[in-house]
């Protein structure tokens, strides 16, 4: 019975743009919650696990699923409340269903589901990667297919034409670690707590670019990324300088690991706008809230007579907002509608 329903209600989303969804991101350590209205946010919640997973180093997995549980139903209630609205204004529940960490997963899509249930409104399951790409129709209301995206998160780095707003063409890609990977792991190297990223930003701000480190792949004919010799140049620039018992500037080996990772990122993306001819290029994942990564991109966007895109801080990282604005795209296209035996999973792919 709920199937019919749900797929009659399906149907009829299709040709609207006034109704409410109900998103859920649970994939890492953020459990998050938001209502949107089309490309509007009318709220977002987001119960970050950083602090307890800090001790770590880094974000252990069961953990996350247990905290996740403990958090997902005050963090929708909380969503549904600052949106004023209550759950029978709901029109559809969206939710990450992969990639990500199995059972962080799983307390989102279940969740979902009986909420999808309870109220008889249709499911619309999300890739998670395809809604960071997503949060850039929130950031700009008029942005549509075609256009290019770096995509740099924790888990990748791509360049991807964007040619509808369901079709995806990945046209370079790392070839070993992600760039966010890099980030956190320079930073453990630094001493600074995870996640790296942001701490390495606020170092750099003290240092100057004064290190050659290596970009990877630099000068060669190809959009795909490397980024295992650029860390571990950086990682055995620290142990000679710990086995000779030489000073490090920390905030200069930040800032010059920073120009060169952003600097492999930014010189892909002249390349192929060259290449494809687009006029849009748009930055998504949790690196793009980086400063010098939005700063270099403008600086690119003005040689090439490009617009540049990217999220406010807060959609750059996991949120749930972005995930709303990307079953909204699928809505209209008569895409993303799951059944009840919706599984989560670990890999999806990008395409
Ligand atoms: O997109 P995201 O929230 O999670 C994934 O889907 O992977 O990205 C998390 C990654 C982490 O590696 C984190 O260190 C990095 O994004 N990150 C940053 C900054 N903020 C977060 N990297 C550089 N600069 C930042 N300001
Ligand atoms: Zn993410």
């Amino acid at each position: 019975m709920y199937e019919e329903i749900a797929a009659k209600k399906f149907k009829e989303l299709q040709n609207k743009d006034d109704y409410l969804i109900l998103a859920i991101e649970s994939s890492c350590d953020e459990t998050s919650a938001a209502v949107t209205r089309g490309r509007d946010v009318l709220s977002l919640v987001i119960a970050s696990q950083i602090e307890i997973h800090k001790r770590f180093g880094g974000v252990v997995p069961e953990i996350a699923s247990r905290n996740h549980v403990s958090a997902i139903r005050n963090t929708v209630d909380e969503a549904l409340k600052q949106a004023n609205v209550s759950l029978s204004d709901i029109s559809a529940v969206a939710v990450t269903y992969g990639a990500g960490l199995l059972g962080a997963l799983l307390v989102g899509v279940s969740y979902a589901k009986a909420l999808a249930y309870a109220m008889n409104v249709p499911l619309i399951k999300v890739n998670h990667v395809r809604g960071h790409i997503s949060a850039n129709y929130i950031a700009d209301k008029s942005l549509e297919p075609p256009y290019l995206c770096l995509l740099a998160s924790g888990g990748h780095t791509a360049i991807v034409e964007v040619t509808g707003y369901d079709d995806v063409k990945v046209i370079g890609t790392t070839q070993d670690d992600a760039v966010g990977e890099a980030f956190d792991k320079v930073a453990r190297v630094l001493g600074l707590p995870y996640p790296g990223g942001p701490e390495i930003e606020k170092l750099a701000k003290d240092g100057k670019p004064t290190i050659d480190f290596p970009k990877g792949f630099h000068n060669k004919n190809t959009l795909d990324f490397s980024y295992s010799g650029l860390k571990t140049s950086v990682i055995n620039y620290m142990h000679t300088a710990a086995q000779k018992g030489e000073a490090v500037n920390k905030a200069d080996v930040a800032c010059s690991f920073q120009k060169s990772a952003v600097g492999v990122m930014t010189e892909n993306v002249e390349k192929a706008l060259l290449k494809t001819g687009l006029k849009t290029v748009v930055i998504a994942g949790g690196v793009a809230s980086n400063k010098h990564l939005r700063e270099e991109m403008e600086k690119v966007g003005k040689k090439r007579g490009v617009n540049v895109i990217y999220p406010p801080l807060k959609l750059c990282t996991d949120n749930a907002a972005m995930i709303g604005a990307c079953a909204y795209n699928l809505i209209k296209e008569g895409k993303g509608r799951a059944s009840l035996d919706l599984d989560a999973s670990a890999s999806v792919s990008l395409e």
